[in-house]
Order: structure tokens, then C-alpha cells, then sequence
């Protein structure tokens, strides 16, 4: 082999070899560049004969053509192995939503959550949903449910009064669910099986008190109701609402101006480190009260005592919450802070139902 084809040889395998354009650039100046290998043959032909140079010229030009070539072919294989790699790497996809929509991002507040779950639980059992103004009257709220002005439950209750209307009246922000009993008995002719549930207000705040919480209240009139019904009735509804098989429940007597006899109901529990569980150990927490609809109450709407009773109860949706999910304090549920409800809210798809799971 001549020295010129050893060279091309050797050239060819370096620049097949460069493996990125600097090894390329680094070469081509070995070769190409003013102290380069062809360069320093061109230089020689100076010093040939007429009859050699006549045979080396055309063969050195031939061998810069074919490395200059070379270079540039590699040099473009190079770029789109390059380009190549780069438009993996940073690859696109335009036709994607820019972030996630509002059924991937956005949460149900457990209060919603919650409610939802109850009525859930209720309409299963045969109860439908009534609804009453945020805004009541004090008959509603207080007279029609045995609760006259000089009542000591009526000075407890931390009321927020409406300013005084020109014609004396006072409305009030309702302080309990129960004057949705008394709109709904006032009218609608019995049997009724309703819960209510709403917001209601008082004038308190700590950690498990805010001046706007959560009840649900709970109906039925018939001509055979008794204290049984709704101690079962309560049990199943704890039952279902906790997700477990057994609960630990403790009706205390208590008093309560539109029932009677009157009962406070309590959550057996055990606190395990920031854990609750329903269901276990010692610590009772009252979730609801209840009792018998008192007969003034009855007569009050205009129904017969000695035809009808009824048993009512009425629940804080927010402490039910708070036991359920574990959340200690009852003021973060209403400061809307996003990084609360990412945390402690709920898919917009998951809608709670006896069959397909109540909060899964
Ligand atoms: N209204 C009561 C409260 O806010 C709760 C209550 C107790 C409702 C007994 C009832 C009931 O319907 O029967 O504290």
C-alpha cells in the first residue's frame, strides 16, 4: 500500500471512530490543519520532480477531497445523532392538558364528605332530607320547641340576634337544626321520616367550637314510634357511618326542652398515640343528643299526642367528622387553607354510597 492510501486508511477508521465533534474538529485539524498530516505532504510536493509531482498533486488533492468529505459526512451523522437524542430527551407532548382539571385537583371539603355520607346512610333507612332557612324566626327556633324566653336552654345557647324588626320580631341565625322539625311538622301531615342537616351558629369559639358549625337533625312521626327505634336506629346509623361491625355506644338521661325522655348519646373510643379508634377502649365522646318529641312540641304544630309520637336527634356533623377522620381541631375546617383540604379532603369522583363504600 502506498503512504497515501495508509494514510486515508488510518484517516477514514479515526473519523468513522469520532465518537462527537470535538473528536471530529481535533482530527480534521491533524489532518487538514496548517501543521496537519496532508498538509505536510501538499508541502513536499515543492520538493518532487515535475514527472512525481505530475503523479502526487492529482493524488494528494483526491485524498483532501475524500478526508474533507469524510469529516463532513461524519460531522452531519454526528448532528443527528445529536438532534436525535435531544428531541428524546425534551420530548412534548402538546395535545396534554397543561395541569391537572378540577376533578384531579380539586377536593371535597370533609364536611361535604361527611353530610353526604349521612344522608347516605339515612336515605337507606328510609329517610328523606328537609332543609330550613339559616335565618329563623324565634318562634321556630325557640317557642314552637318548648323553649319560652325565660327558658334557661334559650340564655345558653349563644345566640346571634338579627337586628329588631319595626315590628319588635328579632330573627335570629339559627342555633340548632331542630326548627326544621317544626317547619316540616307544620307542614306535612304524618308518617315523616326526615334528617336535616345545616349549618347553625353560635356565639363560641375554641378548639372544638366555632360560631358556625354543622348538625343534622333527625325525625319520625308515626303512631308506634318508641325509644327502642331510635336507640336501633342510632346504632345502625353509627355502625354504617364508622365502617365497623361493633360500637361501643352509652345513652345518658338528659334534658332537652322538646324531648321527653332525653338522652345524650356517646362514642365509645381509644386514642392510640394520634389515632382514633371507633369502637375500642375507654374514652366516651358525646356525638348527639336525643329523645321522644315532647307532646307540648306536638301540639304546638297541631298534631294529637295521643295519636302520634315521634323520637328526634340531632348530631354535630363536624365532631362526627373530626372522630371519623382524625382531625384535632375543629378551626382549620373552616380557614381554607388548600394545603388542609389537599390533605384531609376528598376525590370529586369518590361520592359516598352504602353500596360502593362511604368514604373509600
Ligand atoms: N338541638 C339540640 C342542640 O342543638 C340537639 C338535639 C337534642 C336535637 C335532642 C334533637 C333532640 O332533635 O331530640 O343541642
Amino acid at each position: 500500500m502506498s503512504e497515501i492510501e495508509t494514510l486515508e486508511a488510518e484517516l477514514i477508521g479515526a473519523i468513522d471512530g469520532a465518537a462527537d465533534e470535538a473528536a471530529l474538529e481535533q482530527l480534521r485539524i491533524a489532518a487538514l490543519g496548517k501543521k496537519g498530516s496532508i498538509s505536510a505532504l501538499m508541502k513536499s510536493l515543492g520538493g518532487m520532480s515535475p514527472d512525481e509531482r505530475k503523479v502526487m498533486g492529482p493524488a494528494l488533492n483526491g485524498l483532501k477531497t475524500r478526508i474533507t468529505e469524510a469529516i463532513g459526512a461524519r460531522k452531519s451523522h454526528l448532528a443527528e445523532i445529536a438532534l436525535d437524542a435531544r428531541l428524546a430527551s425534551e420530548f412534548v407532548d402538546v395535545t396534554l392538558p397543561t395541569r391537572d382539571g378540577p376533578l384531579r385537583e380539586g377536593r371535597i371539603h370533609p364536611i361535604s364528605q361527611v353530610t353526604e355520607e349521612i344522608e347516605a346512610i339515612f336515605a337507606d333507612m328510609g329517610f328523606s332530607v328537609a332543609e330550613g332557612p339559616d335565618i329563623e324566626d324565634e318562634h321556630h327556633n325557640f317557642d314552637a320547641l318548648n323553649i319560652p324566653e325565660s327558658h334557661p336552654a334559650r340564655q345558653m345557647m349563644d345566640t346571634f340576634y338579627m337586628p329588631e324588626r319595626a315590628d319588635g320580631k328579632r330573627m335570629v341565625l339559627r342555633t340548632h337544626t331542630s326548627p326544621v322539625q317544626i317547619r316540616k311538622m307544620e307542614n306535612t301531615e304524618p308518617p315523616i321520616r326526615i334528617i336535616a342537616p345545616g349549618r347553625v351558629y353560635r356565639c363560641d369559639y375554641d378548639q372544638t367550637h366555632t360560631p358556625m358549625f354543622h348538625q343534622v337533625e333527625g325525625l319520625v312521626i308515626d303512631k308506634q314510634t318508641h325509644m327502642g327505634q331510635l336507640k336501633w336506629t342510632l346504632e345502625e346509623f353509627c355502625k354504617a357511618f364508622f365502617e365497623v361491625s361493633e360500637v361501643k355506644m352509652r345513652f345518658r338521661p338528659s334534658h332537652f326542652p322538646f324531648t321527653e325522655p332525653s338522652a345524650e348519646v356517646d362514642i365509645g373510643h381509644a386514642r392510640v398515640g394520634n389515632q382514633i379508634k371507633i369502637g375500642e377502649g375507654d374514652e366516651w365522646l358525646e356525638i348527639l343528643g336525643c329523645g321522644m318529641v315532647h307532646p307540648q312540641v306536638l301540639r304546638n304544630v297541631g298534631y294529637d299526642p295521643e295519636i302520634y309520637q315521634g323520637y328526634a336527634f340531632g348530631m354535630g356533623i363536624d365532631r362526627l367528622a373530626m372522630l371519623k377522620y382524625g382531625m384535632p381541631d375543629l378551626r382549620a375546617f373552616f380557614n381554607s387553607d388548600l394545603r388542609w383540604l389537599k390533605h384531609y379532603g376528598f376525590s370529586v369522583l369518590d361520592v359516598p354510597s352504602l353500596v360502593g363504600g362511604l368514604s373509600s
